[in-house]
């Protein structure tokens, strides 16, 4: 089946997006949202689909587990300004995360975002909703980011490694400069006590820490029998296997070209940045990263 151009980047309200994440823009801006929704944000590749495992595995893996075994996690977990419109001439479904979450009869209702915060719906603030944000160091996030330009048909002509590098740097991608991202959420959360901001490194470091940090601001306490299960479950090796979390089932990405459970790895960033980049990017880094609070580790 033919499939669709791939989509163009235009400036949306200050941020670099495309029309998968911009038709809906009425709808979302006018989400109602619920005080126990639970709403993960991060920018995009920098483990959402891991911690949405991780939430769906605390919330429902004992009362519900049929869920994890068949519905895939981008719809047990959807992401809100998603919208895919389905054309003849396309060989893409439709889907729209809005809708998606509407049909959800689950409690807590768990979504997800890559918006930066100041277009987050207001909704979320008036309704003082818990959210759980991650955050990935630059240069593997642009690494898996790259890759999955070239899988996902959503996304825009990736082009080579250094033109991709160049652009990342400039914040031509879609949900526009990671610096901006990461650091707009860093400072929300200073003022803001329902956000807790996790780094996928940590995750990579020790996961049973991480839930368990992630339980306590949660208010969960699952047994010590259930976190040793979800820790076996949400290993990226496991996960890869998994046809319910691998988006092998997801039509609009080719998982030949580049599987979305790629590495899982923090450091890959070394086996693509040249060092002449590496000291550019980190020259620049320093430029735009200023608060010494908000620190990335880019090996473990
Ligand atoms: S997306 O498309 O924005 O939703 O992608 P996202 O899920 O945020 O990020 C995908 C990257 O996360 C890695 N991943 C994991 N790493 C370690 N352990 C587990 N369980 C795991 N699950 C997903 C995934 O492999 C992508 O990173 P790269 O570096 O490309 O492998």
């Amino acid at each position: 089946m033919e499939q669709p151009p791939r989509p163009k980047l235009f400036d949306f309200h200050g941020v670099s997006m495309t029309k998968y994440f911009t038709d809906n823009w009425d709808d979302v801006q006018n989400f109602k949202a619920r005080p126990d929704d639970i709403l993960l944000a991060t920018y995009p590749k920098a483990g959402s689909t891991w911690v949405s495992h991780i939430l769906d595995l605390l919330h429902f893996g004992q009362t519900s587990p049929e869920r994890q075994t068949s519905i895939p996690i981008y719809e047990r977990v959807p992401m809100l300004e998603i919208s895919v419109t389905t054309s003849p001439s396309t060989a893409l479904p439709c889907f729209n995360g809005k809708d998606r979450i509407d049909q959800l009869t689950i409690s807590p209702r768990i979504f997800k975002t890559h918006l930066p915060v100041q277009l987050l719906p207001k909704s979320f603030w008036e309704q003082n909703c818990k959210i759980v944000y991650v955050a990935r160091n630059a240069k593997d996030n642009a690494v898996s980011y790259f890759h999955f330009g070239h899988m996902s048909m959503l996304q825009p002509e990736p082009g080579d490694w250094s033109s991709f590098l160049q652009r990342f740097v400039e914040g031509k991608m879609v949900f526009g400069p990671w610096y901006d991202h990461v650091t707009g959420w860093w400072e929300k959360k200073q003022t803001h006590s329902k956000i807790h901001y996790m780094f996928y490194e940590d995750l990579i470091e020790d996961t049973g820490r991480e839930i368990d940090r992630l339980c306590s601001f949660l208010g969960l306490s699952p047994s010590a029998e259930q976190k040793q299960t979800i820790i076996r479950e949400v290993q990226f090796d496991s996960m890869k296997k998994n046809k319910m979390t691998n988006y092998s089932t997801a039509p609009k990405m080719d998982g030949k070209v580049s599987p979305f459970m790629r590495k899982g790895k923090v450091g890959d960033w070394k086996n693509h940045f040249t060092v002449a980049q590496s000291e550019q990017f980190d020259e620049d880094y320093k430029k735009k990263m200023k608060d010494p609070t908000l620190y990335f580790r880019t090996e473990v």
